[in-house]
């Protein structure tokens, strides 16, 4: 039995306060094993984890890989790209195939929207969304707020501004149904041709499209990367105008807390969404997003694998 109330993690949409706090403390003690000299336990031994890549990624993949082998399961690799989905098999064989290899879990992203879902209703495997579509990216969210909660604290009352392409962002969803509910305050800011049309998006989140105004008194920025994979070329006139109006420079973080929090998912446009300047800036903390990916991908693994958080 888990300690979460959750058998898979599809997203963060309806998932429990207590469920996120549960992860984000298991985190916080798997970030200690990472400090150790030997940063490996044997929680997850004779555990094998499938991690099934149908799009590119190089922090998620290697993160979850990276996190599999520091709980010593076993892991197997798959990319669309060198696999047999080439010539033609189908998304529901490839996964029968290797389930009949006998894995335990299976950690997805794929451009479909509901892929892991789909995953879950037709297998017997335990299914972990590392992305699909612009619907949800949960690993991304959780990271994310274990990195604000290490700066600042708590999650509640925190101002998050978060900036761009919201549009298509799966990482902008699963912060938002996280941050909202941890109890912090969520701004959204993006292009018109950028902002959601749904309007659900909208619950509980105040949006602003004048990029000063959305990061006043900030204690935490996070710029997205645009989607140019999931875009109509049409959407902007051009990426110079997009960083004129939306771009996060010395000038707009100025009107953040002084201590605010730079934060982007990667892979970062330098000069577009994010200046160098500030990308690489002592208030910059996206590097540490990358390792806290490692020990919150430990504990969504160890956690639904049926690992007990600690007392
Ligand atoms: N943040 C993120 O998902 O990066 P990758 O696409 O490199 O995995």
């Amino acid at each position: 039995m888990s300690a979460l109330h959750i058998k898979h993690l599809f997203g963060l949409r309806g998932v429990s306060q207590s469920d996120i706090r549960t992860i984000l403390d298991t985190a916080m003690d798997f970030r200690q094993v990472l400090e150790r000299p030997v940063k490996k336990v044997p929680s997850l031994r004779g555990v094998t984890v499938v991690n099934l890549f149908f799009e590119n990624s190089t922090r998620t993949r290697t993160s979850f890989e990276l996190a599999e082998k520091r709980l010593s399961a076993d892991t197997i690799n798959f990319t669309s790209s060198n696999s047999s989905v080439k010539k033609g098999e189908t998304l529901l064989d490839t996964l029968r195939n290797i389930e009949a290899m006998k894995i335990d879990l299976v950690v997805v992203r794929h451009k479909g929207t509901g892929v892991p879902q789909f995953l879950a209703d037709n297998s017997q495997a335990i299914i972990v969304n590392a992305g699909d579509g612009a619907h949800e990216h949960p690993t991304q969210a959780l990271l994310d707020m274990l990195t604000i909660e290490q700066h600042l604290g708590s999650l509640k009352n925190k101002r998050i501004t978060i900036i761009g392409d919201i549009r298509h962002s799966r990482v902008a969803r699963s912060n938002l149904w996280g941050l909202t509910t941890m109890g912090a305050q969520v701004t959204l800011c993006a292009p018109s041709t950028l902002t959601p049309r749904n309007r659900e998006f909208f619950n509980g989140v105040h949006f602003e499209q004048d990029v000063r105004k959305a990061v006043h008194e900030a204690d935490a920025v996070i710029a997205l990367r645009l989607q140019k994979e999931r875009m109509d070329d049409s959407l902007l006139p051009s990426m110079r105008e997009y960083r004129n109006f939306f771009g996060i420079t010395r000038e707009v973080l100025e009107q953040a807390s002084p201590s605010a929090l730079i934060m982007h998912p990667g892979p970062i446009n330098r000069g577009v969404e994010l200046d160098s300047e500030m990308a690489d800036s002592d208030q910059s903390v996206i590097l540490e997003q990358v390792t806290n990916g490692v020990a919150v991908r430990m504990a969504v693994l160890f956690l639904l694998s049926g690992g007990r958080a600690s007392e």
